[in-house]
């Protein structure tokens, strides 16, 4: 299998007034997505026993495999990013009635389930992500990863939603200001609608 980078579901400026440059989705998608999809495609060419599989179980095979942890980095910040995409949107912040009645029941209320998002994002050391998850329990829970991490890998439950906190994510917009990057991802950028759709599919 070939793999190939998604569109994004939003014009590259669609977000420039809600805090997301164009100068930064055209590098972060165009220029650091692409590379890892062409580096995969690149490691799976010369790996027969990669030969055909899904995204997924690639991943699954390559987790904490230290002889293949080029395909695991590649290959989890491959969907990791496609997450991403559909993590943002140009109206970003509201949280449908589905959502906020599940956020109410497992975290106690909508501002608890922010401060423990943004909590997240920012106590993530170094490069990697921020997760709300619904668990295989069925309850939701707030997760970090480093690096390639995903949570695809631990079979934890299945990520709704994701917030990048790799510095090429926030640099151009917010220099090293990460918590105020989380701040505007939850208040303006963070698709709540798709994290419904998603819950509502599990
Ligand atoms: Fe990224």
């Amino acid at each position: 299998m070939t793999f190939s980078l998604p569109s994004l579901p939003f014009a590259p400026g669609a977000l420039a007034a809600r805090g997301m440059c164009q100068e930064t989705l055209e590098l972060h998608h165009g220029k650091h997505h692409q590379a890892y999809v062409t580096a995969l495609n690149g490691l799976v060419d010369k790996n027969d026993a990669l030969k055909g599989k899904s995204l997924e179980e690639i991943i699954r095979l390559a987790h904490e495999r230290g002889d293949l942890a080029a395909v695991f980095n590649n290959a989890g910040q491959h969907w990791n990013h496609s997450l991403f995409w559909n993590s943002l949107t140009p109206n970003g912040g509201g949280i449908p009635g589905s959502l906020e009645k599940k956020l109410i029941s497992d975290f106690g209320g909508v501002e608890k389930f922010k401060e423990q998002f943004k909590a997240a994002a920012l106590g993530q050391f170094g490069s990697g992500w921020a997760w709300l998850v619904l668990g295989t329990d069925g309850r939701l829970k707030i997760t970090k990863t480093g690096n390639a991490g995903t949570p695809v890998a631990t079979g934890e439950g299945k990520a709704l939603l994701v917030l990048d906190v790799w510095e090429h994510a926030y640099y151009v917009d917010f220099r090293n200001r990460r918590a105020d990057f989380a701040d505007n991802f939850l208040a303006k950028l963070a698709n709540f609608e798709f994290a419904a759709a998603q819950l509502a599919a599990a």
